[in-house]
């Protein structure tokens, strides 16, 4: 999106917060804390989806207390306006050999399940020595094909989402909080 938006019209769109900023760092603390006791001596490699869990990504790793790589990869679904196309595409991909990683796998969201699910149908192909799924949020209401994230730390409904990485027509990604987006906000 291109067009120039005014602060009133950005600002309208943003219905409520949902998921404050300091619920979304006390439940990464804790996050973090679970993923440095059960890895702990291990080869871990974070495989950030760009990219909407780049904030998501960068306050996850520096709660992780032990030593863990980052990594990132670009899936886009494709959207019109807030309804998934259904089709997933690979536009960057890993540089490193995943066999030699235990590998987990850092989304932003889970709503139809159709990116996870073939992202995951990828890497495990790769051989990782292990594979999981940590998301921020679930929108459970809404998967078309079965999958479940081994860590979630938000269960939503069916709301679409927007801020802390999360976009709409590529906007809000930098709220610092999780809110509804206003879909008759104009
Ligand atoms: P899925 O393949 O349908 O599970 O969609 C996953 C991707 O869709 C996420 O990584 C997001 O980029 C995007 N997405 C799904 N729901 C929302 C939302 O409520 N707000 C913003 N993006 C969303
Ligand atoms: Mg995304």
């Amino acid at each position: 999106m291109n067009d120039n938006k005014t602060i009133d019209e950005f600002n309208r769109k943003i219905k409520r917060i949902i998921i404050s900023e300091e619920e979304i760092a006390a439940a990464i603390k804790k996050a973090g804390k679970q993923i440095s006791d059960s890895y702990d001596g291990r080869p871990i490699l974070l495989v950030s989806i760009l990219k909407g869990a780049f904030v998501f990504m960068a306050d996850l790793c520096r709660a992780i207390t032990v030593p863990c790589e980052i990594a990132f990869m670009c899936a886009k679904s494709y959207y019109k306006g807030t309804t998934s196309s259904g089709i997933v595409k690979i536009t960057m991909d890993l540089e490193q050999d995943v066999s030699q990683y235990h590998v987990i796998i850092v989304e932003d969201i889970i709503d139809t399940g159709r990116t996870l699910n073939d992202i995951v149908k990828l890497l495990k192909a790769r051989n990782p020595l292990s594979l999981k799924v940590i998301t921020l949020l679930d929108k459970p209401e809404r998967r078309l094909v079965e999958f479940d994230a081994d860590i979630t730390l938000f269960t939503i409904p069916d709301y679409f989402v927007i801020g802390y990485g999360l976009d709409c027509g590529e906007y809000y990604r930098n709220l610092p909080y999780i809110a509804e987006y206003n879909e008759n906000g104009d």
